[in-house]
């Protein structure tokens, strides 16, 4: 009951787009980035800056967000969309038209010896999605178990992660999709190298 859904994919054509993209992403780390003290964001849409790369791999992780909501449900997109329509009663104007997954919003992290990111999540978002481009090592990121109040009593057995920061170590070419509302963090990066991923907030839309 109330589990949450978490992927892990390789993007096949990593090796293709992997050198281009890091370089793009770096040429706009500087002066167009935002520093906010703790980590570095580009600014502007990857997908519009990134050139055709960044197009493929966009191209690539909402198709697997796509398909990886169909296993889920068992379900079309469509289907699904329209399934859950009905359960809540809403009436969206999609009868007889397809959902796909989009990005609504996408931009590039970097993070250098010292930076993190302390627990948050992405409003508004069906799906968070996050790609590692390049780093020295492993990508850390921790997700928190999302059930209120789950840590405000230890009954001194617990029966699946209660309260736990769940750690994935991820390598440049995997991509992990969760939900908008998990909370997640990325622990502090120390190299004197950078760590870059690449995130969309990605929503359902009507084609
Ligand atoms: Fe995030």
């Amino acid at each position: 009951m109330f589990s949450t859904p978490v992927a892990r994919m390789t993007f096949p054509d990593a090796a293709d787009v992997s050198g281009d993209l890091t370089q793009t992403v770096l040429a706009r780390s500087g002066a167009q980035a935002k520093d906010f003290g703790y980590k570095s964001e580009t600014a502007g849409e990857f997908t519009q800056w990134g050139g055709p790369p960044a197009v493929r791999l966009t191209r690539w992780v909402c198709s697997a967000a796509g398909r990886f909501v169909e296993s889920l449900t068992g379900l079309s997109l469509t289907e699904a969309f329209a399934r859950s329509s009905a359960l809540e009663g809403e009436e969206h104007g999609a009868a007889g038209r397809q959902v796909r997954v989009a990005a609504s919003r996408s931009w590039a992290s970097l993070y250098r010896a010292g930076d993190r990111h302390e627990a948050h999540f992405h409003p508004n978002t069906a799906w968070s999605a996050v790609y590692y481009l390049a780093a020295p090592g492993a990508c850390d990121i921790e997700f928190l178990d999302p059930r209120p109040g789950v840590d405000y009593f230890d009954s001194g057995i617990s029966l699946a992660g209660d309260s736990h920061r769940m750690r994935l170590s991820c390598t440049p070419g995997e991509l992990l999709l969760f939900p908008g509302w998990l909370r997640h963090s990325v622990p502090e990066f120390q190299d004197e190298s950078v760590r870059i991923s690449i995130a969309w907030n990605l929503s359902y839309v009507l084609a």
